[in-house]
């Protein structure tokens, strides 16, 4: 056995081994929201996190970083290829996102998925203490449950899903349906993002496993007949709050907020977009309905301005490589169409910022898009909520976003709505600041409440309630 008592593991590292310009590995801050939300949770603990360090065939030795050990699964360009590249982000991405493109099955690609799924087991195995609780993360991984329960009966494993759970008419599309349900059910304890989450999961449970499902709780039988129980519950993560909101009132940060306004002319109005560059996240319909309030005059490029920032994502798989083609060819009809040699309508930065940064563009942000056709949660949303120490600012959030749930007083919309779209955008543009103010107050009260660590307490203690361990 091994010494750590807990084990995080998720498919990606909190930082990828990356070359600089000067041909130096150097280590940088991995992309997405799972990051975001567990590195300050892991970064206050003794634990250790197991994961892939995000370039094909780096052999690297476990280490320290910021606080936290690190143990690196190597994957080669096979692996990357098939495993990530192909069923993580061409099958169960866009299966788990409602289908927003359309999921490819290949048997070749599922063959790699378990491969993989039982290295990450068996790295996590050969480092967890005796009785440990191991955490696993995310899509990549469904199968790790099952195979470290057979290799460690004696450990405590908690799985959580930052991605959505689909309906079971979706999930019934998946040539392994079954198997992806039963290598879940090897956890204690299950978490998904919403209810509605959960309720889907379940579905998929009694229809494809055969168990009886009593509330939330799932009657695994094992082979040599016990039964064994497996919980299932919503806990919508969060965000790192107290950071957020210590940057917003740092002066260089404010000072750069004001720098960038100024440099942008200041105008009335500066809106916001920041996502990874991926078809779930509605950037084409947020600029589709920002071209046409141009078009209308309900807003103009003297008065205001649209940031987008699309930070690169998955670039070797075909569907992010035409999404990029579709949005940088969007945003240039646009500009070519209103621009003035003193004005450009949106500001496409196809860049990933670090926090500082990002945290200035949300001080310097009059209204937030986050209009996403499909979100486990969204934290951007969340993150400028936490940003905004004036009590100011208005949000524009999808309610197909799992922040929906707890962003009530956001202007909520239908992303496929146009009009509806665009009405929203145009009252977030016009909101008076008292109905600002009072929106953002319930907001960043909900979000000052439920940070992230209150998310992994909640987990975490549920995890020891749970399963048949005493
Ligand atoms: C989302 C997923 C994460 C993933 C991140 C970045 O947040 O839930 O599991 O790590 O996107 O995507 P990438 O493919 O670059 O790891």
């Amino acid at each position: 056995y091994g010494e750590y008592d807990l084990v995080v593991v998720s498919n990606r590292l909190p930082v990828d081994h990356t070359i600089d310009e000067d041909g130096q590995g150097v280590w940088r801050r991995s992309p997405g929201g799972l990051v975001t939300a567990l590195a300050p949770v892991m970064a206050k603990t003794e634990g250790a996190w197991v994961g892939w360090p995000g370039v094909p065939d780096e052999e690297v030795e476990p280490f320290d970083h910021d606080n936290m050990h690190l143990v690196p699964v190597a994957l080669s360009a096979d692996d990357v290829e098939l495993y990530y590249e192909g069923f993580s982000n061409a099958t169960l991405w866009p299966l788990y996102h409602d289908v927003t493109a359309a999921p490819e099955f290949h048997r070749t690609w599922w063959e790699c998925y378990k491969t993989v799924n039982r290295r990450f087991a068996e790295a996590t195995a050969e480092i967890a203490a005796e009785g440990a609780t191991i955490w696993v993360q995310d899509y990549q991984l469904q199968l790790v449950p099952k195979l470290l329960r057979e290799a460690r009966p004696d450990l405590r494993i908690g799985f959580f899903n930052h991605i959505p759970f689909p309906p079971l008419e979706i999930f019934a599309q998946l040539p392994w349906r079954r198997q992806v349900i039963d290598g879940l059910l090897g956890a204690d304890l299950l978490g998904f993002q919403r209810p509605s989450d959960t309720s889907n999961f379940l579905r998929c449970v009694r229809r494809f496993s055969g168990f009886n499902v009593r509330q939330q709780q799932v009657q695994v039988e094992n082979s040599d007949g016990g039964v064994r129980l497996c919980r299932a519950g919503a806990f919508p993560i969060s965000i790192d709050v107290e950071h957020i909101s210590e940057l917003a009132h740092r002066p260089d940060v404010i000072a750069r907020s004001e720098q960038i306004r100024h440099e942008l002319g200041d105008p009335d109005t500066v809106l916001l977009g920041v996502d990874r560059l991926d078809y779930t996240k509605g950037i084409g319909h947020r600029i589709k309905a920002y071209g046409e309030l141009l078009e209308d005059g309900k807003v103009d490029v003297e008065n205001a301005v649209l940031i987008q920032v699309a930070s690169p994502s998955r670039e070797r798989v075909e569907s992010y490589r035409l999404l990029r083609e579709e949005i940088e060819g969007a945003v240039g009809r646009i500009n070519g169409t209103f621009d003035t040699l003193e004005n450009t309508a949106i500001r496409y930065l196809h860049h990933s910022y670090p926090v500082e940064e990002m945290v200035a563009l949300y001080l310097a942000a009059d209204v937030m898009l986050v209009t996403a056709l499909r979100d486990g949660m969204n934290l951007v949303a969340k993150e400028y909520v936490a940003s905004r120490k004036e009590v100011d600012g208005a949000l524009v959030l999808s309610e197909f976003a799992g922040a929906a749930d707890q962003l009530k007083q956001a202007i909520l919309v239908n992303p496929h709505d146009i009009d509806g779209l665009k009405e929203a955008i145009v009252r977030a543009v016009n909101m008076p600041p008292a109905e600002a103010t009072r929106r953002m107050r319930a907001m960043r009260r909900q979000i000052l409440q439920n940070d992230v660590e209150h998310w992994s307490r909640a987990f975490l203690k549920a995890l020891e309630q749970a399963g048949t361990h005493d």
